[in-house]
């Protein structure tokens, strides 16, 4: 089996998540790494033997790499993807793809300027129920698809963040930051079908704290099927009471303007620094809850993978547990690069996703309906 050589740009807080997935994976191997924190590098070394960089243009340089990862901070992506691919790397970069449409369009052309993959990742539509939701869709035993809703309640507004993570203008906030996963959800779920318009509001419910932490959005696709999102990252609710008690948010540790000293020491301390133990997936992902209905049944996640519900009654369809996050990624990243067999979550999938969660911005700026007027191919 080939693996893949990859190399990981930013070893922070998210890309945590994908260091047990990089030690599992039979089809990757971690060989290096960048970042401008001295001691991640080092940890990583001795962790996993990575050679490592203090700065992502020049572990582009490395001749040993077949893919880099980027999950750098938002407004580095476009910069770094574009890097890796002028040097003749793939690249998957972690959501949102950029900040701007100028950058995930910039990001594209240079892929498709060196002939090289661009895998818009790290997006929660890519763990398995959500996989398997969208291929019973698509198979149309169950009929149209009417409506796919989407809803998750975290806390994710109160973890230690650094100030651009909650300022919009560089791409923070749960606008910039959730609205990926759940984009990429209910367009997996509609087969990859053009959003036509977005209707949404957004929400700044802590004048303390000053960003948006909450949104709702309504899309209507170009077949008619329709989506509701929903995100609150006020930590009130927890989305894990109606989830089976799986995919349970972190607990809230931070109040006030984003910035003091002591968010920015734990905002360290949720970083990869070695020294704690690497987070493993145990049971199915949820991201919130997430239910498609069509014409003849209702899916829904289920505590072991997919419920259905139909004339039948209550059905349950179980999947593989423990699947680790960036598992998904590495599988159709090597399916492209080994086998040649185009990319799903390709950059042009990225960036229409982006192009939704601009819209949401947009939409709740004006306070009205905003339409998709781009002709948007299937994926
Ligand atoms: N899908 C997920 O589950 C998930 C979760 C968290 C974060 N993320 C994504 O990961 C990305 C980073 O977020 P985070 O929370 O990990 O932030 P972070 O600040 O914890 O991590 C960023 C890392 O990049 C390093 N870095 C910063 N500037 C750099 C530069 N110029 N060159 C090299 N390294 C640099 C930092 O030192 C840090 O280690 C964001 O795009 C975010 O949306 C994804």
């Amino acid at each position: 089996m080939t693996r893949l050589r990859f190399g990981l740009a930013g070893v922070g807080a998210g890309a945590k998540n994908l260091l047990t997935g990089f030690g599992q994976s039979e089809l990757v191997k971690l060989a290096a790494a960048a970042d401008v924190r001295p001691e991640a590098l080092a940890a990583l070394n001795r962790q996993f033997g990575a050679r490592t960089y203090s700065s992502v243009e020049e572990m582009c340089r490395d001749p040993d790499l077949d893919v880099i990862w980027v999950a750098t901070p938002n407004p580095f992506h476009a910069e770094h993807a574009i890097a890796a691919l002028n040097h003749g790397k793939h690249v998957i970069v972690s959501k949102p793809m950029a900040v701007t449409l100028d950058q995930c369009e910039a990001m594209n052309a240079a892929a498709e300027r060196n002939g090289r993959y661009l895998l818009a990742g790290h997006s929660q539509a890519m763990a398995a129920p959500i996989r398997k939701m969208a291929e019973l869709v698509a198979s149309g035993e169950y009929g149209r698809l009417a409506m796919v809703h989407t809803w998750h309640y975290t806390d994710w507004f109160y973890r230690p963040r650094l100030p651009d993570e909650l300022d919009e203008a560089r791409g923070g906030g749960v606008v910039f930051r959730q609205s990926p996963h759940q984009v990429d959800i209910v367009r997996a779920i509609c087969g990859g079908e053009m959003v036509d318009s977005v209707s949404a509001s957004t929400f700044r419910l802590d004048a303390d704290r000053p960003g948006t932490g909450a949104y709702t959005a309504f899309l209507r696709f170009a077949g008619g099927a329709a989506a509701t999102l929903a995100y609150s990252g006020y930590g009130r609710f927890n989305a894990a009471e109606i989830t089976f008690g799986q995919g349970r948010a972190r607990t809230a540790v931070v109040r006030g303007r984003s910035g003091s000293e002591e968010e920015l020491a734990l905002k360290e301390s949720s970083r990869y620094t070695g020294s704690d133990a690497l987070p493993v997936t145990h049971g199915q992902p949820f991201f919130g809850l997430t239910v498609a209905s069509c014409e003849r049944a209702d899916i829904r996640q289920s505590p072991n993978g997919l419920y259905v519900y139909d004339e039948s009654g209550q059905s349950e369809i179980t999947l593989p547990p423990d699947e680790q996050r960036g598992e998904a990624e590495f599988q159709e990243m090597h399916e492209a690069v080994v086998h040649g067999r185009p990319l799903t979550h390709s950059g042009r999938w990225g960036q229409r996703t982006h192009e939704v969660t601009l819209a949401i911005v947009e939409s709740a700026r004006l306070g009205h309906e905003v339409r998709l007027s781009k002709p948007t191919a299937a994926i």
